[in-house]
């Protein structure tokens, strides 16, 4: 195994998009960030230097952290934000990945522009468990803004309504051909005809679930959150921000121009969003470039469902299994049951209670609406023992039971605000069921856990019933992940073993929910049931 080296300076950078300059913060100037290339077993040590004027900090997403929570990266959880001309380097060892990860800032918004693909590769002397690809091509699935995300996320918070939508989805950082002043940079990949592609398909978007497809081209799954899965085929994927998926498909199509396209999975009824679609362009090596008109001949488009599609983004969601059969915990230590939705907050009518009704819009996890601390991290204080920065009385139930995706009543919209973890001893088996409210509205909620992976045993509609759905649980081979897709009005059940000591947040990967309190946090104690004798910080972890 390996030590990889990298530098990252997060930086203002010049971004021309949409006909105009705007300064973005950037990691090394470019957007999206570098690719990061390690196998499965090498160590990366990354020195990041702060020089924006913002605080920023860079989450591994979906790298399990194994005895090492000091590098996971969530501000305010793990530790204190890199403060403009600081530095702090995370180190931490790929273990028994696979496939596609990425990393980005988990400070506010920043994460918009502050993105990047993490390719794990097989060990060496293993390969992949299907054909070795001639091409292998990460796809970032990106938001753009015109106004600076740092102001869009600053405003929703100052007037407690919801932020604005955004003005282009990306491929790579390019809207493309579909958008005003785009097409010189669409991006474009090149093909030999009969070529096996890999597609690593990311979506880094802030806010936005995507539909992706390739014109013409069927595609096979083979991996998710950098796990194998039992190889599908499809024409469209559906990935909510922070999950990732790897197809495989073969340039067997006329030589020709071939549209890769994403555009928005809107799940809520009625709430605004982007219906712009992003594309990038497929060319086959061979195909003619002049049409008779004597221009480069127009990429076919690909039909992608209807924005409010749920029965196909439910369809392929749910279509993932492990490779063969894996050790599912059964006996269940922590039987977990957490409502994921929103809420309000009262407020006296004014500039800061633009929400619905003279309210400020709020999101909780069992009416808890989560507070980042503000003086120092989650693990720190933890760590050293540091009072009332948090409680561990987050509810392993909803404090009230109610018809979830049904009508629900107006005394249920306002949750309580607080910093409560809850605590979990070393190696518990634990069950979580993840259940999506109807207050306000129904949506989807990908919902990501650090520091583990997790198997997914079961997903469906409407109220998840104990009875009823934990007899149809899969507990032969469910896929592996890191972020689940609870459907819209619906319910998912994971599993995991509790075997990674630390503060782990478990949070709605839709940013816009995070910043209502779309969050917790677990604290996995270690063997000697306490998280004080972790390893200690690094020298460097930045202070607060
Ligand atoms: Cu990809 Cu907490 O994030």
């Amino acid at each position: 195994a390996e030590t990889h080296y990298h530098e990252f300076v997060v930086q203002a950078t010049p971004v021309k998009r949409l006909c105009r300059i705007h300064n973005r913060i950037t990691v090394n100037g470019q957007y999206p960030g570098p690719t990061l290339e390690v196998r499965d077993g090498d160590t990366l040590a990354i020195k990041v230097m702060n020089s924006a004027r913002y605080n920023v900090t860079i989450h591994w997403h979906g790298i399990r952290q194994i005895g090492t929570p000091w590098a996971d990266g969530p501000e305010y959880v793990t530790q204190c934000p890199i403060q403009p001309g600081a530095t702090y380097t995370y180190k931490f060892t790929i273990e028994n990945q696979d496939g596609t990860l990425w990393w980005h800032a988990h400070s506010r918004w920043l994460r918009a522009t502050v993105f990047g693909a993490l390719i794990i590769y097989p060990k060496l002397g293993t390969s992949y468990p299907f054909a070795q690809p001639q091409l292998d091509i990460p796809i970032l699935l990106g938001e753009w803004w015109n106004r600076d995300p740092i102001d869009v996320v600053r405003q929703a918070t100052f007037t407690g309504a919801a932020p604005n939508i955004s003005d282009a989805y990306t491929i790579n950082g390019q809207p493309g051909d579909l958008y005003r002043c785009s097409s010189k940079d669409t991006v474009n990949f090149f093909v030999n005809s009969g070529d096996t592609v890999l597609l690593r398909i990311i979506n880094a978007a802030l806010n936005q679930q995507l539909f992706f497809t390739v014109a013409n081209h069927r595609l096979t799954v083979v991996g998710a959150d950098a796990a194998y899965t039992k190889p599908f085929s499809t024409r469209t994927l559906m990935l909510g921000p922070g999950q990732t998926t790897d197809v495989l498909f073969t340039a067997d199509q006329t030589p020709g121009r071939y549209y890769v396209a994403a555009r928005a999975y809107a799940s809520a009824p009625n709430a605004p969003f982007d219906n712009t679609t992003a594309t990038a362009v497929l060319e086959y090596k061979s195909a003619p470039c002049i049409s008779n008109k004597g221009f480069l001949s127009k990429p076919t488009l690909p039909r992608l469902p209807a924005y409010n599609d749920s029965a196909t983004a439910t369809a392929f969601t749910t279509h993932f299994r492990s490779p063969s059969n894996v050790k599912v915990p059964t006996q269940i230590d922590e039987n977990l049951f957490f409502t994921v939705g929103f809420g309000f907050f009262n407020c006296n009518p004014g500039p800061q209670c633009q929400g619905p009704n003279n309210t400020r819009f709020a999101a909780s996890m069992n009416n808890v609406s989560f507070v980042l601390p503000r003086t120092t991290s989650l693990l720190q204080a933890y760590y050293q023992g540091i009072p009332s920065v948090f409680t561990t009385d987050f509810p392993a139930v909803p404090p009230i039971k109610f018809d979830y995706t049904g009508n629900v009543s107006r005394t249920l919209w306002q949750p309580n605000s607080g910093t409560k973890l809850y605590k979990m001893k070393f190696g518990s088996k634990v069950q979580i069921v993840l259940q999506d409210t109807a207050i306000f509205s129904v949506e989807d909620h990908p919902m990501h856990l650090h520091g583990y992976s997790f198997y997914v045993v079961g997903q469906g509609f409407g109220n998840f019933n104990p009875k009823r759905d934990s007899a149809k649980f899969n507990l032969v081979d469910p896929p592996k992940r890191n972020t689940i897709d609870v459907p819209v009005g619906g319910w998912a059940v994971i599993r995991f073993v509790a075997d990674n000591p630390g503060v782990w947040l478990m949070h709605c990967h839709i940013d816009a929910h995070l910043t209502w309190g779309l969050a917790m946090a677990f604290a996995v104690e270690n063997g000697a049931g306490e998280l004080q004798s972790i390893d200690p910080p690094p020298e460097d972890l930045p202070p607060c």
